[in-house]
C-alpha cells in the first residue's frame, strides 16, 4: 500500500490493473449510492469490460502509486445509436484512502483532454441526486447540472435520483 501523499502518476490501464479496478468499484458498491447497484463484480466482468472498451478504442485510465492502482476513470459512447457519436458517459472512482488529493480531477482533466483530441462534444456524467462529492467535483470541472430523472433506481429500499450533468466542449 503507498503512502496516501505520495505522488501519483496516470497513465492507460492494463490488464495486469484489472484485479484492483474491480476491488475499487467493489469497494464503492458496497457503502455508498454512487453505483446503483447492491452486487458486487468478479473479475472476469471487469475483464470484459475493459476488452469491450479497449476494443471500441475508448480510454480507460488508471491513476498509480507504487504499484497500487488508487483510481479510474474511462468514458464510453453515451448511447448506442450513431448519432450519439460525439457523446460520451464518463466514470471515475477513487480508493477511499486516497481521496482529498486530487486524483479525481487528475484523471477527469485527462479525460475530457481525450475527448477534446477526439473532438468529442458533449460528456455526461450520471450522478446519484445525493452524492455531494461526485456533484462538487463535476462542478469544480465546469459541468453543468442539466437533468434530474427522480427515484429511477433503488438501493437496499431506498429510492435513488439519478442527477445528469453535462461538459460541453465547444
Ligand atoms: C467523488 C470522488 C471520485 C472524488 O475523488 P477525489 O479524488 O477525492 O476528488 P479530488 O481530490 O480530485 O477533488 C476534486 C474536487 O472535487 C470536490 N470534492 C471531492 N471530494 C469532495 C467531498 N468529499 N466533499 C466536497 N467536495 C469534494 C472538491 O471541489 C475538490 O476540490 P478541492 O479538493 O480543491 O476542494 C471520490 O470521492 C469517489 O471515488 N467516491 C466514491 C465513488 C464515486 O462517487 N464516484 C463518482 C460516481 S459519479
Amino acid at each position: 500500500m503507498s503512502d496516501a501523499r505520495a505522488p501519483f502518476l496516470l497513465r492507460p490501464a492494463q490488464q495486469g490493473d484489472l484485479t484492483q479496478i474491480s476491488a475499487i468499484h467493489n469497494e464503492v458498491v458496497r457503502p455508498s449510492n454512487a453505483i446503483f447497484t447492491e452486487l458486487a463484480e468478479t473479475l472476469e466482468q471487469r475483464r470484459a469490460w475493459f476488452a469491450e472498451r479497449t476494443a471500441a478504442g475508448m480510454p480507460v485510465l488508471v491513476a498509480c502509486a507504487g504499484g497500487e492502482v488508487l483510481g479510474f476513470a474511462s468514458f464510453t459512447q453515451f448511447r448506442p445509436w450513431q448519432g450519439y457519436r460525439e457523446s460520451v458517459e464518463q466514470t471515475v472512482h477513487v480508493r477511499a484512502e486516497h481521496r482529498r488529493r486530487g486524483v479525481a480531477r487528475a484523471l477527469l482533466e485527462a479525460l475530457i483532454a481525450e475527448a477534446r483530441q477526439r473532438a468529442l462534444h458533449a460528456i455526461i456524467a450520471g450522478i446519484d441526486g445525493g452524492n455531494v462529492p461526485s456533484i462538487a467535483l463535476h462542478e469544480s470541472l465546469g459541468f453543468k447540472q442539466v437533468g434530474l430523472l427522480p427515484e429511477v433506481a433503488e438501493k437496499h429500499g431506498q429510492r435513488l435520483d439519478l442527477l445528469l450533468m453535462q461538459l460541453l466542449l465547444g
